[in-house]
């Protein structure tokens, strides 16, 4: 998705757009742009392609401006070209605009704005937006003014920064229903759509709601909302290390994450489960509230989906509360039965992704109590939910997620033990047992990444296939669906995840001599269930990866990584592991972009 970055003090501003927006070539993008401000006159530089390619533009060493707006698009309205590239500025170039999100009604204003006099140069739906704050310009002569009222024009999604040659000592900035941070430092402000942007230059950062508009120069950062009333807001330090926004030596940011999740783990259970029973800092439910709860929904996208879908075993479990798990997308859409009985739980790593903050947005309209569980403090999901838990699993580069899920699994376990403790339906010593395997947690993550080197190895055997099936039971399954997940994002090989129990029920018309197959065999109740269906596919020739925490005997494997044993209800957060580097071994063979996969955003802002 679209990436915005802008700066406005005393130094240059070019590089620091051009190493902002190279920090988030992760998001995904097909075109980049700047534009600084260059003696009272916008001079803006885009093209198709890479930032590196931007970054190699005749003149753009040259430019001396030390306010300037920066943006990565991710195509949506109009082809990636030159043209449609952002910054957009209007037909007399005195107002320059970049913008993350949808206009919706863009096309209205199109030709309202044609009525007027205007012409459109580019297919965006963004280039509505200078033109509309020239026409309100000129009747109000005040770049604030004519912000606040293109902006309640505008029906959509968007983070705006503009530039205005009329006022050029002044950046504004604002959003609706899209992320933008501001970055305090002294005399000089930063601008990102993400911290890992501008985190190398300040910690101290302001996170805007929506509908608010901020007017910036080199020492004053002042807030208004949509009328211009004045508001005060409060700096937010962010705790994470400027390091963990670098690869620190690893090739890959993907394979940096994934060896980080002993550290985020620990991170993620930081000191709740010490001594005594669970508590969270911004949780406060008691026993009659939990008994009232006919049902969960836990609501989310992609991989955060997956993590739920290894939680409801453990809601269901230890807590007897029937658990649903929903993509965000359908369950936005589809009526679901909510009220006042109902617990909303909304995973998202990013905090920003828009069908999962619209589906929160449904709970609360049907009273329900919402719980956002993400990475990003102060995250937009963060700010509309009735209360929120954090991963604390530091920030998390690469598309494809690897401690994010980990971390995520690991924190719903923990918010499911805190539920079982307050409702007492289950042994104590059950709720003991977890405990202590989640503290036990980060030492056998730190036990199965030894598994890379024999993973590797595998992957070097089958990253010419086109097709893999990954089979399980249980929360097996559950964790076979994030495996193939991960390999299609980063190795563009086609795979189906399946309950184990499925397989004669089609997809072992698929199997024939040489098809690779990965197994997860940890849920001991279900191994001699899991190994004979297993055995279905070796006798059709299947080329078989077993995972697995048993001692399963030869039975045909082509190879067989031993992860360390532990309660079922986590053991995806081991088993994941070697499923993890087998996506990331088979992309590197097969020489491909593992952190930038094509097609792909890290979050995803718009519909
Ligand atoms: C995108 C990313 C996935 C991620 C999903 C949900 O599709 O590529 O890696 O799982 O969005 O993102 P979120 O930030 O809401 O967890």
């Amino acid at each position: 998705m679209c990436g915005i970055v802008g700066y406005i003090g005393n130094k240059k501003a070019s590089p620091i757009l051009i190493n902002g927006l190279l920090r988030l070539e992760y998001r995904g993008y097909d075109s980049a742009g700047i534009a600084t401000m260059e003696e009272n006159q916008i001079v803006v530089m885009k093209n198709k392609g890479r930032v590196n390619n931007l970054n190699q533009l005749a003149g753009i060493n040259d430019l001396k401006g030390t306010l300037g707006i920066a943006h990565t698009r991710w195509a949506t309205h109009g082809k990636p070209s030159n043209e449609n590239s952002h910054p957009q500025t209007d037909n007399s170039n005195e107002f320059a605009v970049v913008h993350n999100g949808i206009i919706e009604n863009y096309h209205e204003l199109r030709e309202f704005l044609k009525e007027n006099g205007y012409y459109f140069v580019s297919q965006t739906d963004t280039e509505v937006i200078p033109n509309l704050i020239d026409y309100y310009y000129k009747k109000e002569n005040n770049l604030l003014k004519a912000v606040s009222m293109t902006c309640k024009d505008l029906k959509g999604s968007f983070a705006l920064e503009i530039l205005s040659k009329y006022e050029p000592d002044k950046m504004i900035v604002t959003r609706k229903d899209s992320p933008l941070v501001i970055g305090k430092g002294n005399g000089e402000n930063y601008i990102a759509s993400d911290i890992p942007a501008i985190l190398s230059y300040t910690k101290d950062f302001y996170f805007l709601d929506d509908n608010e508009i901020v007017e910036l120069t080199n020492k004053d950062v002042k807030f208004y909302n949509l009328d211009l009333e004045p508001i005060s807001k409060q700096i937010k330090v962010i705790d994470w290390g400027t390091s963990s926004a670098e690869k620190d030596g690893y090739d890959d940011f993907m394979l940096k994450e994934i060896n980080e999740q002993p550290s985020a783990i620990r991170g993620t259970i930081g000191a709740k489960l010490d001594n005594g029973n669970i508590e969270f800092e911004n949780l406060n439910f008691n026993k009659e509230y939990l008994e009232s709860i006919k049902k969960i929904y836990i609501v989310a996208c992609g991989t955060a989906m997956h993590a739920g879908l290894v939680a409801k075993t453990l809601f269901e479990k230890m807590c007897k509360i029937p658990t649903e798990v929903d993509i965000a997308s359908e369950f936005r859409y589809r009526e679901p039965l909510i009220d006042e009985k109902t617990l909303c739980i909304y995973i998202s790593q990013s905090g920003e992704t828009a069908d999962t903050i619209a589906a929160l947005k449904l709970a609360k309209q049907n009273n329900a109590k919402t719980i956002a569980i993400s990475n990003v403090i102060g995250s937009s999901i963060t700010r509309e939910a009735d209360y929120s838990i954090y991963t604390h699993a530091g920030p998390e580069i690469a598309v494809a997620s690897t401690k994010a899920y980990t971390s995520q699994v690991v924190l719903l376990s923990v918010l499911g033990i805190y539920f079982a403790e307050i409702l007492e339906r289950v042994y104590n010593q059950e709720i003991d047992e977890l405990k202590q395997e989640i503290l036990n947690l980060p030492s056998k993550i730190e036990e199965t990444l030894k598994c890379c080197k024999d993973i590797k190895k595998f992957a070097n055997k089958v990253y010419k296939e086109t097709d893999m099936f990954f089979l399980g039971r249980g929360t097996d399954y559950a964790v076979c669906l994030e495996g193939s997940l991960k390999l299609k994002e980063i190795s563009y090989i086609h795979s189906e995840g399946y309950a184990s129990g499925e397989l004669k029920h089609g997809p072992i018309a698929l199997i024939e001599n040489g098809v690779t197959v990965i197994s997860v065999i940890t849920n001991s109740n279900l191994v001699d269930k899991t190994i004979s269906n297993v055995q279905e596919v070796i006798t059709r020739g299947a080329k078989v990866l077993a995972i697995t925490s048993e001692n399963l005997g030869d039975l045909g494997f082509d190879t067989v990584i031993k992860i360390p044993k532990t309660n079922k209800l986590i053991s995806p957060i081991l088993s994941v592991i070697p499923l993890q580097f087998l996506a990331y071994y088979i992309s590197k063979e097969k020489g491909l972009d593992v952190d930038k996969p094509r097609n792909l955003a890290k979050s995803v802002t718009v519909e």
